[in-house]
């Protein structure tokens, strides 16, 4: 009970101060945007990037309170094979549970596809190759959109030591993921959904709007 009050307060302690510096860099990039109206030579809709910034500040907050909230992991049984339930608990919890409301969110909108909705509870388990901060996630999806050439160097291939690699499995826990789920015994479209939830749609591809949905209901969560 002590030992598990300790790690609690470490915890706070250590999410509290990640969030301080998302909240700093987020301070940053907004004094950048009202100045400027754009990054490079992307137009920045500030509107869009607020809701973007809002939606991290949440999952960082997730990160602080997650402990303490239940989980309903009902789906995990219903939905995934027993290898892959495997897969999704080696997840974080604050991934567990995006995961899961991408889940349901998928459902509310009609989605019954199984492949979809496996790759909807695995699409970013190639996450927990690396202990991931939550500065560390911002990070990500700060630069990917304002300074996408920083990011490509940041997270360009690192061997598991060094500090980049927690980027480098940012970058590329699709593809990690998918291999983890292929080997899992996951049908190829839940595997093909998993490595490409992160990139633009292919226009003529059968499961385009598949992959379309599980982007969505990504963004929504
Ligand atoms: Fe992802
Ligand atoms: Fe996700």
């Amino acid at each position: 009970m002590r030992h598990e009050l300790t790690f609690h307060v470490l915890r706070l302690t250590f999410v509290g101060a990640s969030l301080n510096v998302v909240l700093m860099i987020s301070i940053l990039i907004l004094i950048r945007i009202l100045f400027t109206k754009q990054i490079g030579n992307i137009p920045v809709s500030i509107s869009q990037s607020i809701t973007i910034l809002r939606r991290r500040i949440y999952r960082g907050l997730e990160g602080l309170w997650g402990p303490f909230r239940p989980m309903d992991e009902t789906p995990i049984q219903e939905v995934l094979p027993p290898p892959c339930q495997a897969l999704f608990q080696r997840m974080s919890r604050s991934d567990r549970a995006h995961s899961l409301r991408v889940y349901v969110w998928l459902r509310e909108h009609g989605h019954e596809h199984e492949d979809l909705l496996r790759a909807g509870l695995l699409h970013d388990c190639g996450k927990a190759a690396a202990s991931l901060a939550v500065w560390q996630r911002t990070l990500k999806v700060l630069l990917k959109r304002w300074a996408p050439g920083w990011w490509q160097r940041l997270a360009a291939p690192a061997e598991p030591g060094s500090w980049r690699y927690p980027f480098y499995v940012l970058q590329n826990h699709p593809h990690i993921g998918a291999q983890w789920a292929q080997e899992a015994g996951c049908s190829p479209l839940t595997c093909w959904l998993i490595a490409h939830h992160e990139e633009k749609p292919p226009c003529h591809h059968p499961h385009r709007d598949l992959l379309l949905a599980l982007e969505h209901a990504d963004a929504a969560c």
